[in-house]
C-alpha cells in the first residue's frame, strides 16, 4: 500500500477535485442511513448536518483528511466547541447529553471508504484530532453512535471509555466521551472562544 498523509486541511482551499472527492466519501460512508433521502433538499439537510455546516464554520471547526496519493480516502471533521458550534440550536441528539459536553467539549465525525477501513487510517486519525484539540487545552471530545454499532470498538480502542447510553424517541444513543489532557491538566468545561482561540486555563481544584 502507498504512503498514506494524514493533514489538517481548509475546505476553503480545497481544489474542486477534492472537494468532490471528500463528498464521495460521505456519500460512500452514508449509504446506509440514505434510504429515507428521497429528495435534494432532504439529501441536503443530512449532508449540512453531518458534514457542510462544519467545513462553513472554520476556525471553530477542523477538518483533517487522510491522503494517498491526493487522493482522499477518509476524513474527520468536528468542532472544538459543542456548545459555540450549535449556539442556541442544539439538535435533540446532542441535547440528550447536555451535562457530558462540559467534560467533552468537543466533538467529532469520521468516515474512511470502504476500502481503507481497517488498516488504522481512523486511528491515525483521531490521534491527529486529539493533538490539536489537546493544543487548545480543550479537556476532552466525544462522538455518539448506536450501542450496538460496529464502530464502538474502534472508539474504544481510542480512548472514548467514557460511555452514556439514553434513550432518543425509543433508538438507544451511546454517548463515548475522551480525553485529551493529562487529569492535572483539565481545565473546567469549555474554554474556547467563539473565534477557537483558547481562553485561560482554570484548573480543577
Ligand atoms: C469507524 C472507522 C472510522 C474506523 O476507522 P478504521 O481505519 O477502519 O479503524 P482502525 O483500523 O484504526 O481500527 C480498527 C478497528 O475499527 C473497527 N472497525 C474496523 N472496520 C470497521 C468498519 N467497517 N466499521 C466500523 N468499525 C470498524 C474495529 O473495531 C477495528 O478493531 P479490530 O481491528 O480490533 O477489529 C471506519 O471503519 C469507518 O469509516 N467505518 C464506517 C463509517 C463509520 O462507522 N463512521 C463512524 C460514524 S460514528
Amino acid at each position: 500500500m502507498s504512503k498514506i498523509e494524514i493533514k489538517k486541511v481548509l475546505w476553503e482551499e480545497f481544489s474542486e477535485w477534492h472537494q468532490h472527492q471528500l463528498k464521495s466519501v460521505f456519500w460512500e460512508a452514508a449509504h446506509n442511513n440514505t434510504s429515507e433521502l428521497s429528495n435534494d433538499l432532504s439529501r441536503k439537510c443530512f449532508f449540512d448536518r453531518w458534514l457542510g455546516n462544519y467545513l462553513k464554520a472554520s476556525p471553530i471547526t477542523f477538518l483533517f483528511c487522510a491522503f494517498q496519493e491526493q487522493n482522499i480516502i477518509g476524513y474527520c471533521v468536528g468542532t472544538s466547541s459543542t456548545n459555540n458550534f450549535y449556539g442556541a440550536e442544539v439538535p435533540p441528539m446532542e441535547q440528550l447529553f447536555s451535562e457530558h459536553w462540559i467534560k467533552f467539549p468537543a466533538h467529532l465525525h469520521i468516515n474512511l471508504s470502504a476500502k481503507n477501513q481497517g488498516a488504522g487510517v481512523g486511528s491515525r486519525l483521531i490521534k491527529a484530532v486529539k493533538r490539536l484539540l489537546s493544543t487548545l487545552n480543550s479537556t476532552g471530545v466525544a462522538i455518539i453512535t448506536s450501542p450496538d454499532s460496529h464502530n464502538v470498538s474502534f472508539y474504544r480502542k481510542n480512548g472514548f471509555t467514557h460511555e452514556f447510553t439514553k434513550h432518543l424517541n425509543d433508538h438507544p444513543l451511546l454517548f463515548m466521551g475522551c480525553h485529551c489532557l493529562p487529569e492535572n491538566q483539565r481545565s473546567i468545561g469549555d474554554h474556547t472562544y467563539r473565534d477557537g482561540r483558547p481562553q485561560n486555563r482554570r484548573f480543577l481544584p
